[in-house]
């Protein structure tokens, strides 16, 4: 019998490119993650007419900090007003938003943005996009390991123990991880999850994306096998 495809459930992506898409039309860098949110609004409902469950973004690292305040401060601003204020394409569309991440290193109208998205998209069942802000996958880690020792004082951790710990844990762990842009590192994402993670990595400029690319994520997924340190 002809093996039959396993589905893709949960895609995260690196969005890379944005600096460089607006730098080719002579734009500020601010213009091209503008252009980038656009991007994540076509993706989520193209993935979920693809039928994938969860899409985890990275939208700001532990490490973006170090780049212009200008920057920095841009896209908090999106985060404040494109977060909550998109609210009515994310019920329209059943999306459930949720945010993994330092959330409590974020400027407090950040926080309250997120607090209100992701209450009132919690009940929407189509498809959940979880954002990563202030997320860095060894901060996650070690927040993990931190908040473990306190309440387990004296306890070894066990890989099941900690997992349980880290940012979100009843979501299903990453199948699949994509980055755009051209660029072949995990720039700290995901790391626990990456441990057995199928990696893919493309060329287009994430402001580029569209429907096709995560139709080939999705087939190019369908061609990958799976074996956890096992064999098939
Ligand atoms: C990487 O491209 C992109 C980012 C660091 C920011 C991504 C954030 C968004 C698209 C906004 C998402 C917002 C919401 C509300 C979901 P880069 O700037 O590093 O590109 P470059 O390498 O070409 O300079």
């Amino acid at each position: 019998m002809e093996k039959q495809p396993v589905a893709l459930v949960h895609l995260g992506i690196i969005m890379d490119g944005n600096g460089r898409w607006a730098q080719k039309r002579s734009l500020p860098r601010t213009a091209g993650h503008l252009e980038g949110l656009k991007a994540v609004k076509r993706i989520i409902l193209a993935a979920a007419e693809q039928g994938i469950g969860f899409v985890t973004f990275y939208a700001f690292s532990t490490e973006n900090w170090k780049r212009s305040a200008e920057e920095v401060n841009y896209l908090m601003h999106l985060f404040v007003s494109k977060l909550h204020g998109e609210i009515g394409f994310y019920n329209k569309h059943g999306i459930r938003v949720l945010v993994k991440g330092d959330i409590a290193g974020l400027p407090p109208q950040v926080q309250t943005a997120i607090e209100k998205t992701v209450e009132e998209t919690s009940t929407n069942t189509s498809i959940t996009a979880i954002i990563a802000i202030n997320y860095g996958g060894r901060d996650e880690i070690c927040r993990a390991v931190n908040t473990f020792m306190q309440k387990n004082p004296g306890t070894a951790i066990s890989e099941n123990s900690l997992a349980s710990y880290l940012d979100l844990p009843q979501l299903p762990p990453v199948d699949m991880i994509v980055r755009s842009a051209n660029e072949r590192r995990l720039s700290n994402f995901l790391l626990w999850d990456s441990a057995y993670a199928e990696l893919a990595f493309y060329e287009k400029l994430w402001p580029d994306w569209n429907g096709d690319d995560i139709q080939h994520i999705c087939t190019e997924y369908g061609k990958r096998v799976r074996k956890f340190g096992g064999v098939q």
